[in-house]
């Protein structure tokens, strides 16, 4: 290969409206790109990979890349909706299915998932990640992977762990902004889910945008080469962000573009995307002398080693067809898929005098909400090659589930955002009119995902107001948020009687809502990150540290004057339409040695009318170690499925392993001491145990 042929392959060039620009034709002609993003479509990318293939001097193919990250066609919710469900089986499936329409649509690479971490929900890119815990956040990261990827063979794609690293610790929750955290912070909270994805054989790795401590990742070696490379032994691809390169010179580590792709290539990133700085300033440095051939030589390894694990150099089209594409995609299956995991991402936050579900006798039912029927905003933000001729509004999914007796009503109210009370009358002229309100309301799509910060978690003022007159009526509310972040909704959580919250649910949203809403599904979500009751809150999380003065009634204690200490809605929250009793905690044992697994067994029964499913959460926390331990940390949950009336006994294993944390010294270890361990339906109930770890056999 020549030097151009090596660089070429670093070059990662956006494709436009579906296909490449000529000049970029050109430029595959002479070798000169190693790979595609955003141009998809089995005639589209079967045309440029032919061009590579056959047209350019060694004929290596392209990899063809897309953000896939809820969904090629088929949209599935986000990814914060999908974990609510608490069932990385399911994310791994919607990760399976979305691989297999992207790759029969000629893609064969995903910059997914995104596993970020997020404690700020004003980071509107909240929405595309697993929310705030490591745990939870590791297993759906894994599921992910192994979805998207499999064994590689055709119908999967290779997958990206982004935004490597600490993306979502944005100052301020304002996307790209600086990142600011301890190291052990970063390895305890910031780093596993990507850990996770790399153990489960992820193929790349994304940088992220923001600079840690001064060291944008995209220059940082020590984060690519030193942890993830040598500590974590990762063999794949590392890509840069978009423009992220040349961004280098903006966050002022590099004079010129030249000096800024010396940089990223020697910290470990092997694909430049969108930059072309790689490809256009990297040879005179190499001809110079001024950065080692075997360097880049490094990195093309890595590129083609990514298209080798794709098979690739077997067929470059994998089988691509437009009939193929035609069949897969959309598939009846898919879409059932969907709609199962829409209607388990469902959290039901609140239902008092038990509004939901609703009745089948009911003579009329409105529908209102500028977002019930908004088939654009139920897609969610990132929604791939989504349609929004293909949703499933929340309007028609009732209109469908409704009794033939029951009248369905509709009315938008307002618009999502705006100021317009006009349409107010007519939307509480219904609900007056009604037996029930199925009040949607939230963010419009475009609120949440990349540059879609917020300074504020409320509802658009417009909406608050329809809500509170909707209210007034005295018609029973059932709220269905729509939102790609929690919603600080203090005035809903006291007069609502019901909420739902829904996030994006893709394609399928109105079946789900229906299902829930009606109760062929009983709600199981529960909130895989914190509702904070003000963004004032903000951090609010919660496997937050205890400090020296935990909130308390005496004035010298860590709060604020004017808000209670607990959030709206804890971690791991949600309700269902039976009520669960949790009794008899069993620990197989007092006292465990380091190797020893700790048996956990509990008692949940059902203590309603309705069969429902439980997700029984674990809590730790450590009494005192070396370094000052979270008040919670969740160790382990389990799905459980129960008929009315009925009780099973759960077992969760514990493995002390999983409580390890980096030392005084920065070293991982578990440390020896007495433990609490609280076995509940969320973060802040439960029944709790005691246990000790101890250095020696238990026995002794
Ligand atoms: C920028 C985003 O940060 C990243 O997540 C995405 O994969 C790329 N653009 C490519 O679309």
């Amino acid at each position: 290969m020549t030097l151009e042929e090596k660089l070429g392959q670093l070059n990662l060039v956006a494709g436009v409206s579906d296909t490449a620009a000529t000049a970029d034709l050109a430029l595959v002609r002479q070798g000169r790109v190693g790979g595609f993003l955003s141009i998809f479509g089995a005639g589209a990318t079967r045309r440029v990979q032919r061009v590579a293939v056959e047209q350019s001097r060694l004929g290596i193919p392209l990899l063809l890349g897309y953000d896939v990250i809820h969904g090629f066609r088929t949209i599935f919710p986000i990814p914060l909706a999908e974990a609510s469900t608490w069932d990385p089986g399911a994310a791994a499936a919607t990760a399976r299915a979305a691989a297999r329409e992207a790759a029969a649509a000629g893609v064969n690479w995903t910059f997914a998932p995104m596993v970020d971490i997020a404690r700020d929900p004003r980071w509107g890119r909240i929405a595309e990640g697993s929310g705030e815990d490591p745990y939870l956040g590791s297993l759906f990261a894994a599921a992910r992977v192994r979805g998207f990827q499999g064994e590689l063979g055709s119908g999967t794609v290779l997958a990206t762990a982004k935004h490597f690293a600490a993306y979502g610790a944005a100052e301020g929750g304002r996307d790209y902004n600086t990142v600011d955290l301890s190291e052990r912070t970063l390895r305890e909270i910031y780093l596993p889910p990507f850990r996770a994805a790399v153990q489960a054989g992820v193929g790349s790795l994304m940088t992220s945008f923001n600079e840690i401590g001064g060291i944008p990742s995209t220059a940082n070696g020590w984060l690519v080469t030193s942890v993830l490379r040598r500590e974590w032994g990762f063999r794949g691809l590392v890509v840069s962000d978009w423009t992220a390169i040349a961004e280098l010179e903006q966050h002022g580590v590099a004079g010129s573009r030249a000096a800024a792709g010396a940089l990223a290539l020697e910290a470990g990133v092997d694909m430049d995307m969108q930059s072309r700085i790689y490809l256009e300033t990297l040879p005179a440095l190499v001809r110079a002398g001024r950065l080692p051939e075997a360097t880049v030589d490094q990195a093309v390894r890595r590129v083609l080693g990514a298209k080798a694990r794709l098979g690739l150099f077997a067929d470059p089209y994998r089988g691509v067809s437009t009939d193929l594409e035609r069949a897969i995609l959309l598939a009846p299956a898919t879409r059932k898929l969907a709609r199962d995991v829409a209607g388990a991402a469902i959290v039901l936050l609140k239902n008092d005098r038990d509004v939901l579900p609703l009745a089948g006798t009911l003579k009329t039912i409105a529908v209102l909400g500028p977002l019930a029927d908004s088939k654009e905003d139920a897609l969610g933000p990132w929604h791939g090659a989504g349609r929004a001729q293909d949703v499933v509004t929340v309007l028609r999914g009732i209109q469908e589930r409704a009794a033939p007796g029951t009248s369905v009503r509709y009315a938008a109210g307002c618009d999502i955002a705006g100021t317009s009370t006009a349409g107010f009358a007519a939307a509480v002229a219904l609900a007056r009119a009604a037996d029930v309100a199925v009040l949607v309301l939230g963010e419009a799509a475009e609120m949440s995902g990349e540059a879609a910060s917020r300074s504020t978690l409320e509802l658009p003022a417009v909406q608050q107001q329809l809500l509170e007159a909707v209210a007034a009526s005295g018609t029973p509310v059932a709220l269905v948020l729509m939102n790609g972040r929690p919603l600080a909704l203090p005035w809903a959580a006291e007069h609502v009687p019901a909420i739902l919250e829904t996030w994006f649910l893709g394609v399928e949203t109105g079946h789900a809502v229906a299902d829930v809403v009606f109760g062929d599904v009983a709600p199981s979500g529960k909130l895989p990150i914190t509702v904070p009751r003000s963004v004032g809150q903000v951090p609010i999380y919660y496997n937050h540290k205890n400090s020296g003065r935990p909130p308390g009634a005496e004035k010298w204690t860590s709060k604020y004057l004017d808000l209670p200490a607990t959030p709206l809605y804890p971690f791991g929250w949600g309700l269902t339409y039976t009520r669960f009793r949790y009794s008899d905690l069993r620990l197989s044992a007092a006292r465990i040695g380091p190797a020893d697994t700790l048996r956990v067994q509990v008692t949940v029964t059902n203590a309603g009318g309705r069969a429902a499913t439980e997700i029984v959460q674990l809590y730790v926390r450590q009494d005192a170690r070396s370094v000052t331990p979270p008040v919670r940390q969740l160790a382990g949950f389990q799905r459980l499925a129960l008929a009315p009336g009925e009780g099973r006994s759960v077992e969760l294993a514990l493995a002390p392993a999983q409580l390890g944390a980096y030392g005084r010294d920065m070293r991982f270890a578990v440390e020896p001491g007495s433990y609490r361990l609280f076995v509940g339906p969320n973060s802040a109930e439960g029944l709790e145990g005691r246990f000790e770890i101890s250095t020696s056999p238990p026995g002794d």
